[in-house]
């Protein structure tokens, strides 16, 4: 018996890092994703692994007309929609706040904040039409409520997303739809290098773990894990959440 059997789910940024992580736990678990990525080859990578349960759709999230072809192409495929995980997420390089340039600003809220707010949009209908309840899980950050030099913008990016997981939870909490984010600390993702401002290597990894009292900065399975969870009947009366996954760095 799996956790999330018979549980169909939406994935976005699934061609990497914690989404490719998320994607394999929920098939790992039972569900059948649909593996969302406008990058083809690292969504390809991503099904490679288990074709059975996971289908990939190239998708841009900043996209309305995107959007409406993924919900197509879940409820074509599957049926229905258990499960939206928004995922997708982008960052400039850690810099000065003031030479965060107006492209760079638009980019970071195109899609970490526009690409949420689209997915919901399009998620919901069908969900509340269902009537069998759903689960909506965010991709934040500890930045969101544990703001860095550097980063400002991209950290109020997922604050953003933060107050709008608990805002979605009360507003759809009544058709049985719970609303969670997780907020994942620095891990070695393809975005280590804009977060951090420096190369992806084991010593660099190195300096950001003195104030992290369990000694280690993140790994994908941390997130994965605290996803299935939280898609998951377990977490049946959990909503409205924002869960850090950080080691106890925000304590
Ligand atoms: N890695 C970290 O340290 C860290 C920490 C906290 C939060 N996060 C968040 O985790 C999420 C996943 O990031 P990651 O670290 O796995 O990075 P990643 O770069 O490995 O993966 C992000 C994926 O999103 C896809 N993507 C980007 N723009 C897209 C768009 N417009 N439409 C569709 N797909 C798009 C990319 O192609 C990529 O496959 C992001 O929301 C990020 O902000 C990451």
């Amino acid at each position: 018996m799996g956790r999330l059997d018979n549980k169909v789910a939406i994935v976005t940024g699934a061609g990497s890092g914690f989404g490719a992580a998320i994607s394999h736990a929920f098939a790992a678990e039972g569900a059948k994703v649909l593996v969302c990525d406008i990058n083809q080859a690292g969504g390809d990578a991503t099904v490679q692994t288990n074709p059975s349960a996971l289908a990939f759709h190239k998708m841009d999230v900043t996209q309305a007309a995107d959007w409406k072809s993924t919900i197509d192409a879940a409820t074509q495929k599957w049926g229905k929609i258990d499960i939206l995980v928004n995922n997708a997420g982008t960052s400039y390089r850690n810099k000065p706040t003031a030479e965060v340039t107006e492209e760079e600003f638009q980019k970071t809220f195109d899609v970490n904040v526009k690409g949420v707010f689209l997915g919901c949009n399009a998620w919901l209908p069908q969900a509340i039409e269902n009537k069998q309840g759903g689960v909506i899980i965010n991709i934040s950050s500890v930045g969101s409520t544990r703001p860095r030099p550097g980063l400002v913008w991209y950290n109020a990016s997922k604050g953003a997303i933060s107050n709008a997981t608990k805002g979605l939870a009360a507003e759809y909490g009544p058709h049985q739809i719970r609303v969670n984010s997780i907020c994942p600390l620095v891990t070695g993702t393809a975005l280590f290098s804009s977060f951090t401002g420096m190369e992806d290597t084991p010593e660099n990894r190195e300096k950001f773990i003195f104030n992290v009292p369990m000694g280690r900065i993140g790994e994908v399975d941390d997130v994965a894990s605290a996803c299935v969870f939280m898609a998951s009947s377990e977490a049946k009366f959990i909503t409205g959440v924002n869960l850090e996954v950080d080691g106890g760095r925000c304590i």
